[in-house]
């Protein structure tokens, strides 16, 4: 299959090689026969949906710039990457990144933007440094910076080290850290396209997202569109980890196979083993049980079927070893140490998920805390201001209800705990308790008698031991 963005071209990432293989050839394209609301038009119709997880379409996005020229305009371009599960982004800056550069350059020239920034983790160093170089190379040859190949258009671009934090990825939380502000998410709306980066008009794109770009413009939309699914087209870089032989970035249409995927480019799962979870999308997608994996085509459409979703396309595989709970109090933890705290149910509620996790990892767990999670999950999706609340309930709401058993396994008996608890708040209700305590002879000692008669002895005593 012809791949896109990681072509099988030795050498392509220095930009001479690029070049020779009609590299910034569709710059040049754009800038002398089409109009950037050519540009945008031919994105949209091409099908192209954003990679970075919310799978907006790419060309309505853009078309939501504001035109004119009264505010400066902004491009940021998400490399924060830090999803667990996530590793493809790298990739396109280590094997192919000037496809992404020139991507970005059409984008901004498309909506009239006066400079893209391409935001990286702060700790990614080796994929920073990487960038630097190659957007200097492209100032030199004359792609960025002031008219464009003699064309009128102007743009800068500058690669910034962010914040080294999860959170930066949201879009509105990557403008404030942008801004050398915390990297708290803001309110939406008002949308980036009417107030972003210093209250200027902005759009923030996926990198794998721009990488795409190029080719749309020079094979056109009709070709990109009809490959993988009609609804998802393209191909999606597939970021494989886990109990695999071959971890790796795998770059494939949509709407593959899941298995595919897993056996003929994986090399199937380790030590010939049978498997129990996937994750399709990056750690915070709801997981696909075994039976659904056998049949998952994998694209966006295939996958909200059953509830999960593609996200950055990060597959996560466990084998039939796998200790379920242990991997989702893992996950939980990750959100629990990365939510910004600005929201209380994203703040307490991540919190509570992780400590009845603990409590079930380790012995004391109880019967009713499945609902409880579901219902501490459920109270945190859709009630907080960014979507790092809904990434921490997803896996912890579909995981409980798609392995129930797991959990199950783990939860011995209702804990000793409740029963006293519970014995005790249904004192109340108790017809012999009220009896004895609205009987006016009834003493202090014959209450406590009908109470230890009712609450068994033998819990009070271990209870209190
Ligand atoms: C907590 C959180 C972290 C995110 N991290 C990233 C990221 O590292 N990279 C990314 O491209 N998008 C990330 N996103 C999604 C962005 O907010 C945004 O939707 C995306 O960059 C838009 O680009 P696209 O339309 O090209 O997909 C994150 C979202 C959330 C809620
Ligand atoms: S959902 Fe979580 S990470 Fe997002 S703003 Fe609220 S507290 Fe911060």
């Amino acid at each position: 299959m012809e791949k896109i963005i990681l072509k099988d071209i030795p050498g392509l990432q220095n930009i001479d090689v690029y070049i020779s293989n009609n590299g910034y050839s569709s710059l040049k394209k754009v800038l002398t026969q089409m109009k950037p609301e050519d540009v945008i038009e031919e994105v949209k119709k091409s099908g192209l949906r954003g990679r970075g997880g919310a799978c907006f379409s790419t060309g309505l996005k853009w078309s939501f710039m504001p035109k004119g020229n009264e505010k400066p305009k902004f491009l940021c371009c998400n490399g924060d990457e830090s999803e667990p599960g996530s590793f493809k982004d790298r990739e396109i800056f280590e094997k192919n990144p000037h496809q992404f550069i020139e991507g970005s350059l059409i984008a901004a020239y498309s909506m009239g933007i006066k400079a893209v920034y391409v935001y990286i983790r702060g700790e990614y160093w080796k994929w920073i440094n990487i960038m630097e170089e190659c957007v200097a190379d492209a100032y030199k040859k004359g792609f960025i910076g002031k008219n464009i190949l003699g064309s009128e258009f102007s743009v800068d671009m500058y690669v910034h080290k962010g914040a080294g934090a999860y959170i930066c990825g949201e879009e509105s939380s990557l403008m404030n850290s942008l801004e050398g502000k915390r990297g708290y998410p803001r309110v939406k709306p008002p949308f980036p396209a009417a107030v972003g980066v210093w209250g200027n008009p902005t759009t923030i794109n996926n990198i794998e997202t721009l990488a795409n770009v190029p080719e749309i413009i020079n094979k056109g939309a009709e070709w990109f569109s009809k490959i993988g699914e009609p609804k998802h087209p393209g191909t999606l870089l597939f970021g494989v980890s886990g109990h695999i032989n071959k971890p790796g970035v795998y770059e494939l249409p949509t709407g593959t196979p899941l298995m595919t995927i897993i056996n003929d480019y994986c090399g199937g799962i380790r030590n010939g083993k049978d498997f129990k979870m996937i994750i399709p999308g990056g750690s915070s997608m709801p997981p696909l049980t075994k039976e659904e994996s056998l049949t998952m085509k994998m694209d966006a459409e295939s996958l909200k079927a059953v509830g999960s979703a593609i996200g950055t396309a990060g597959v996560i595989v466990m084998d039939e070893d796998t200790d379920i709970v242990h991997v989702l109090q893992r996950i939980t933890k990750f959100y629990y140490h990365e939510s910004c705290g600005q929201c209380t149910p994203c703040r307490e509620g991540c919190g509570w998920m992780l400590k009845v996790l603990n409590r079930i990892l380790d012995g004391s767990g109880r019967k009713s805390d499945l609902d409880l999670l579901i219902s501490v999950a459920e109270n945190i999706e859709g009630n907080t201001i960014c979507a790092l609340g809904d990434a921490a309930a997803w896996p912890v709401k579909w995981t409980v209800r798609k392995f129930r058993k797991d959990f199950e396994d783990k939860i011995k008996d209702d804990s000793l705990e409740l029963n006293v608890v519970n014995k005790v708040h249904g004192l109340r209700n108790s017809n012999e308790y009220v009896k004895v305590s609205n009987d006016e002879n009834s003493t202090v000692e014959n209450l406590i008698g009908k109470v230890q008669e009712i609450i068994n002895n033998d819990d009070i005593k271990r209870f209190s031991s």
